[in-house]
């Protein structure tokens, strides 16, 4: 079973390490080795210090092990371009590579979409590399579909294709 629960200042430590470990591991080779090789852990988790724990109606959830300590996240709010609105967006989905294929992310995503729409929110989209094939069949899986609507952004003056996938959501009780 996975458990989650509201991100925590305590966690950013944590946190930056995840965001570190994973992009590391799953964005070799689609964006550029530079990049990743300049990202910092310690850096990362003092932007998740400044920012934990998240106000409504943001939501960060991190799954955890029996430990307590998180093995993956997700942040979610408000959606940046289509304000305001009912529209939300899932900013960030990360589970640690050692944790990897075990359901966590499933959940996380699950428990997040059921916050966003007891918060009112009628849908969802996210942002994803057009290359990163994994996500994708992991969103298709979960419900989210390939909206049409593409773009492309510029990192290190390397550009990054990336598709949007939109789900509705539920705007029933939490469960
Ligand atoms: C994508 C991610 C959030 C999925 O979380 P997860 O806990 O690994 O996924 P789950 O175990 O809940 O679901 C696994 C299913 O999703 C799909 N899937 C997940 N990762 C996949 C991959 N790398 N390649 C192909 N399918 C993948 C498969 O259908 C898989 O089922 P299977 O293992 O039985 O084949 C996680 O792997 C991750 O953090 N990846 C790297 C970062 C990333 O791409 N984040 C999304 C940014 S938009």
């Amino acid at each position: 079973m996975v458990t989650t629960r509201p991100a925590r200042r305590e966690d950013a430590d944590a946190l930056g390490a995840i965001h570190v470990t994973t992009w590391r591991s799953a964005y070799a080779g689609l964006i550029p080795q530079g990049h990743l090789d300049g990202l910092s852990p310690e850096r990362s988790a003092a932007r998740w210090r400044e920012h934990l724990p998240c106000a409504p109606p943001e939501t960060c959830l991190v799954a955890v092990d029996p430990q307590d300590l998180p093995t993956g996240f997700a942040l979610a709010g408000p959606h940046r371009e289509d304000q305001p609105s009912r529209a939300a967006e899932l900013y960030s989905l990360y589970v640690h590579p050692q944790h990897a294929r075990a359901g966590v992310g499933t959940v996380l995503l699950a428990r997040t979409q059921e916050l966003l729409g007891a918060a009112g929110f009628v849908r969802a989209s996210l942002w994803v590399l057009t290359s990163n094939q994994g996500a994708r069949r992991f969103y298709e899986r979960c419900g989210w579909s390939v909206d049409g609507r593409t773009r492309v952004d510029v990192l290190d003056g390397s550009p990054l294709h990336e598709t949007l996938m939109t789900t509705e959501l539920l705007t029933s009780e939490l469960s």
